[in-house]
């Protein structure tokens, strides 16, 4: 009922309080509209969620005990568990220890292009690799802990010290932990991703961890099978805990991936990165379930892993939930199943299906539940900084990189943007807010008086242009080049966009509108998200529309990210090949206090840095923010232990913090879903599970 009450209050939209621009001053962003319901978070401290030990007995479903362990097929639960599992402890489970059973039906807009994460491959997203690979330390959880001395979660390293100096940080690995297959996990499946992948310029993992992530000159060593000591330049730079967390720090099998690297074989680096396809099924991982059948545009099918380190207080091993589904649909479709119930759960990210899914949530009989979030969705125009040759420009688009670097251009750009329009075109209501780009202001580092941007004003604009050196001088309402080898040329700018979600199509459509009513020709480029992605990071691109990460959500996850640090830690800023970087002077800048902000463990001089980082990236126009919205988790109502108000994105995807492993379905909720009842994954390239 109270859902329905608030529905209604935001389909009315009757907070709606943007302020009207007049000039084009540089002014501090308005208020954003407020709209109330949002479920509280219960936080806790991070010892309140799990701890390490010992238990005196585990348990894992019957099945398992009858078919497998009692007919000799699978060692006994307590020898496959490690010395000391992860304990989730029962009073931070919303609703405490589960029940065996069950599935989970996840649709993706994505497709698996095979399983080396380590070498770049997307399993399609939607959570699947979040799945699959566990990483040293974990953040997804946070948001639920205490701000007060929050520091990334144990993991894959379940505890670590810092020397007396600060410069060496040496990590205990959980002990006895076993891949799915039933092989150890030992330091050399973390030294294997460290020396052969994230340090092999060849090999780029898929979110991009190089050195730098880590720091430059960071070096990281084994000192026996279960410990691993990190050297800094820097004297304690925990921040880089948190970039051991998903995404930069999740090794694969060592003992898969290591036989097929070009460094111990014949092959080349485009080999190793495509050697387990999509359809090598059984393919081992620490993570709660293994990918058992595939079936290429309609499934991916996950059964529990046997070996899973991780178990409740009362010593059950997770994951509750036997089986997953990845079905191989749509973005949008995911929204539409998850709210009809032949689905389960949804990230809400598209405003465009705001109201149709609001309104069905709020009937009682629906089967999903629908949850707002936070503010933290939102996108930027990225413009390609870089003007000594990433991504081999032509003259054309080396014309466009220049204008892109030039301050009365980006100003034009920005004071074209009518960004009320935008969000509004996309739903109507109180969803949107004007966004400047920079620090999104659902995070606890924004402030609204270090936000500055340039109201809508479209003749301010177009003196900007002009003195950008651009003119209309053939009269075709598009303007010309006056100056260097494009001289006479009209300005043509192509627009790198997803073509996966309608949502950044809209935006595109939107910005392409408004830039001709500028004078600029802005052409289209829309691309599947893997195409989309190698365009970006090998720099192929004039203008980019991006969503936004959790660095710009919660500023500590992915913080290389915010600013070029390295030769590839920016989106739209990198090196060349082998090349230096080319920053401008605010981008240094910007840079030196990413930096500061990295080495410092001051928490107000923290807040300062990040501030003064929003005013220059505001006031230079860094990117043009245009939109941000909450985002809302829909979930079947069968499922118990989703932590309330959990956000669909803020230090990683919801996915991963509503920590699946302890979701469960209880037994007189649960569905007949399952595809491959009582059965477990088989051999490593095995075709399927096994019963
Ligand atoms: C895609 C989806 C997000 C989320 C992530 C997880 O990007 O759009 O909602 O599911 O995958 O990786």
């Amino acid at each position: 009922m109270q859902l329905k009450r608030f529905a209604t209050a935001l389909l009315l939209g009757t907070a709606m309080t943007f302020a009207v621009a007049q000039a084009s001053e540089l002014t501090v962003v308005p208020e954003a509209p407020t709209f109330k319901g949002l479920a509280k978070i219960n936080y806790v401290n991070a010892s309140d969620i799990f701890e390490f030990k010992a238990l005196p007995a585990y348990h894992e479903p019957g099945w398992i005990t009858k078919n497998f362990v009692d007919t000799g097929k699978l060692p006994k639960v307590a020898d496959r568990l490690p010395k000391e599992p992860l304990v989730y402890k029962a009073g931070n489970m919303p609703d405490g220890i589960g029940t065996y059973g069950d599935v989970m039906r996840h649709v993706i807009g994505g497709r698996p292009e095979g399983w080396n994460y380590e070498a770049g491959q997307t399993q399609g997203w939607g959570g699947i690799d979040i799945g699959l690979y566990e990483c040293l330390t974990r953040t997804a959880p946070l948001f639920e802990v205490n701000a007060k001395g929050m520091e990334p979660l144990p993991n894959l390293a379940k505890s670590w010290e810092w020397s007396a100096d600060g410069h060496k940080l040496t990590m205990h690995l959980i002990e006895g932990a076993k891949w799915s297959d039933g092989v150890p996990f030992t330091s050399e499946d973390v030294m294997f991703y460290w020396d052969d992948n994230v340090l092999d310029p060849n090999v780029s993992p898929l979110n991009g961890a190089t050195q730098e992530t880590f720091g430059e000159g960071t070096t990281l060593k084994a000192l026996d099978d279960y410990t691993v000591e990190w050297t800094f330049k820097d004297a304690f730079p925990k921040q880089y805990l948190y970039n051991m967390a998903y995404g930069t720090f999740c090794p694969g099998p060592a003992h898969m991936l290591k036989p097929m690297h070009p460094k111990y074989s014949k092959n080349t680096y485009d080999q190793y990165k495509n050697a387990f396809p999509p359809n090598f099924m059984n393919w081992p991982v620490m993570g709660a379930w293994v990918p058992v059948e595939y079936r290429p545009d309609d499934i991916i099918v996950l059964r529990r892993n046997p070996y899973y380190w991780k178990v409740d207080e009362s010593g059950n091993q997770l994951p509750y939930l036997d089986e997953l589904h990845y079905k191989l649909s749509t973005w949008a479709d995911r929204d539409v199943q998850a709210v009809a119930g032949s689905g389960d759960f949804s990230n809400l990210e598209q405003p465009e299906n705001f109201v149709e899914s609001l309104k069905r949530s709020a009937e009682a009989s629906a089967p999903a539940r629908l949850e707002f979030g936070p503010r933290l969705i939102g996108y930027n125009l990225d413009f390609n900084l870089s003007a000594n040759g990433w991504g081999e420009p032509d003259k054309r688009a080396q014309a466009v990189r220049e204008l892109n670097r030039n301050d009365h251009f980006r100003k034009a750009v920005s004071m074209a943007t009518d960004r009320e329009k935008l969000g509004q075109s996309l739903v109507k209501g109180p969803f949107t807010a004007i966004y400047p780009g920079g620090i999104s202001s659902g995070s606890s580092f924004y402030d609204r008086n270090s936000t500055f941007y340039y109201p809508f004003d479209l003749e301010g604009a177009k003196a900007e242009l002009k003195a950008a050196g651009l003119e209309d001088t053939d009269g075709n309402g598009i303007v010309n080049y006056t100056d260097g080898p494009m001289k006479g040329s009209d300005v043509e700018i192509t627009l790198l966009v997803s073509g996966d979600y309608s949502t950044d199509k809209n935006l595109a459509e939107g910005v392409i509108g408004q830039m001709e009513k500028l004078g600029l020709r802005v052409v289209l480029n829309a691309q599947d998200g893997k195409q989309r992605d190698a365009l970006n990071y090998s720099g192929q691109f004039d203008w980019m529309i991006l969503r936004n990460g959790s660095e710009i959500a919660t500023v500590v996850q992915n913080t290389p990210q915010l600013a070029a640090v390295g030769p590839k830690t920016s989106w739209f800023h990198r090196a060349p090949e082998g090349g230096q970087m080319d920053l401008l002077p605010f981008e240094t800048e910007l840079a030196d206090l990413v930096n500061k902000f990295t080495a410092t463990q001051d928490e107000a001089a923290r807040v300062d840095l990040i501030h003064k980082y929003q005013e220059i990236y505001t006031k230079n126009v860094y990117t043009v923010g245009l939109t941000e919205y909450p985002g809302a988790l829909i979930i079947n109502k069968r499922f118990s232990n989703i932590p309330s108000g959990t956000p669909i994105l803020m230090f990683n995807w919801a996915e991963d913090s509503i920590m699946r492993e302890r979701v469960f379905v209880a037994a007189d909720k649960q569905g007949d879903f399952e595809l491959h009842k009582d059965s477990l994954p088989g051999k490593p390239g095995d075709k399927g599970p096994v019963e």
